[in-house]
């Protein structure tokens, strides 16, 4: 070969070299792992939601986008899933939106006052409508977004002896979640609470450091924490519901075919998870009941009436609190009324 082939087909190889080194990179710019964490189980509504989005996703981007679902604190406890969040350690996670206080975001504890809600229509009222934006923005500060509310239910109180009355509550140890309203909701009715992981609560539950604790049917039935309460009470006081969040880097720097398909697959695994998650809990109910390990019961009307007038008493201090006039936008948006 002359010296001048040699020299064109050294150019040819550095050429195709190139070529193939920036195909690789424009491939890994493509190619997207989403890592999605919670602390319920799988078959949870929310762990639910999660998997139909994983579904959607890597369908539609045929695989480019991956999503890595680590499901019942498989990866983080409820702290550290907020904390690996705002790192980039993860890239979605589905909070509860008890646990934005922690990260400086109180409003957010609104969702858990007391008898504010009588329903998830009632909190579609907020989260469907301008003060449920408004608090969307608020989480922007934080290093993340928040893209979706996701349901999940009213919540009930169990314990191992019967909770009927406003005073079978005095002296109960209660597990909550990291949240000062619900601190003052249960210290208003007596119980004293002890913030505790979601994780730890089914152990805390058995070894009696705690007594009782509240949750909606289905994350009771799912931790088995049915196995170590004798007794619940349909209470309906609060509700439990989430906000999905993303870390903001990683939201901003996907590119607008990866948002696309991220965002309409949120799309529709917030509306298949909403639709879920009230027959969900109805199912998880009558699982509980079925398995004869704790006794349900439901209040009377004047025994619901009087629990709703003591927990209401923490409302002035929730507001103080919180400030910034939320409580009466909330009032507002589901038309409270504290004799009801
Ligand atoms: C809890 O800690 O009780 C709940 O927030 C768990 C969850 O994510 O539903």
């Amino acid at each position: 070969m002359n010296v001048w082939k040699k020299v064109a087909l050294v150019g040819v190889c550095a050429s195709a070299l190139v070529l193939a080194a920036c195909n690789k990179k424009e491939a890994k710019k493509d190619n997207l792992v989403i890592k999605f964490t919670s602390v319920t189980t799988q078959d949870s509504p929310k762990g639910q939601g999660i998997e139909l989005f994983k579904k959607l996703v890597e369908e539609r981007s045929q695989g480019k986008i991956k999503v890595e679902t680590y499901h019942n604190s498989t990866l983080f406890k409820d702290k550290e899933e907020a904390e690996a969040l705002q790192s980039g350690t993860v890239q979605l996670a589905g909070l509860s939106l008890a646990k934005f206080g922690p990260l400086g975001i109180k409003e957010f504890e609104l969702f858990d006052t007391p008898y504010l809600f009588n329903d998830f229509n009632d909190v579609h009222k907020v989260t469907q409508g301008p003060v449920g934006a408004e608090m969307m923005k608020l989480v922007e500060t934080k290093g993340i977004k928040g893209v979706a509310f996701w349901d999940n239910g009213m919540k009930l109180m169990s314990a191992n002896k019967p909770i009927h009355t406003v005073e079978d509550y005095k002296g109960l140890k209660m597990r909550i979640q990291s949240s000062k309203v619900i601190d003052l909701q249960m210290k208003s009715i007596g119980a004293l609470p002890q913030v505790m992981a979601f994780s730890e609560t089914y152990q805390a539950l058995s070894t009696g450091v705690v007594d009782g604790t509240e949750n909606p049917p289905s994350n009771m039935l799912s931790q088995k924490m049915h196995e170590v309460q004798k007794h619940a009470s349909l209470t309906n006081h609060g509700i439990l519901g989430y906000l999905v969040v993303a870390n903001k880097k990683f939201w901003d720097g996907m590119s607008d075919e990866q948002r696309t398909i991220v965002q309409a697959a949120l799309k529709e695994s917030t509306d298949f998870t909403n639709k879920i998650a009230q027959e969900e809990n109805d199912k998880a109910l009558a699982q509980i009941k079925a398995s004869g390990k704790t006794d349900v019961y439901t209040p009377t009307a004047d025994e619901r009436l009087a629990l709703k007038k003591a927990m209401v008493t923490s409302h002035k201090d929730i507001d103080a609190m919180v400030g910034g006039g939320w409580m009466q936008k909330m009032y507002q948006a589901v038309g409270f009324d504290a004799n009801k």
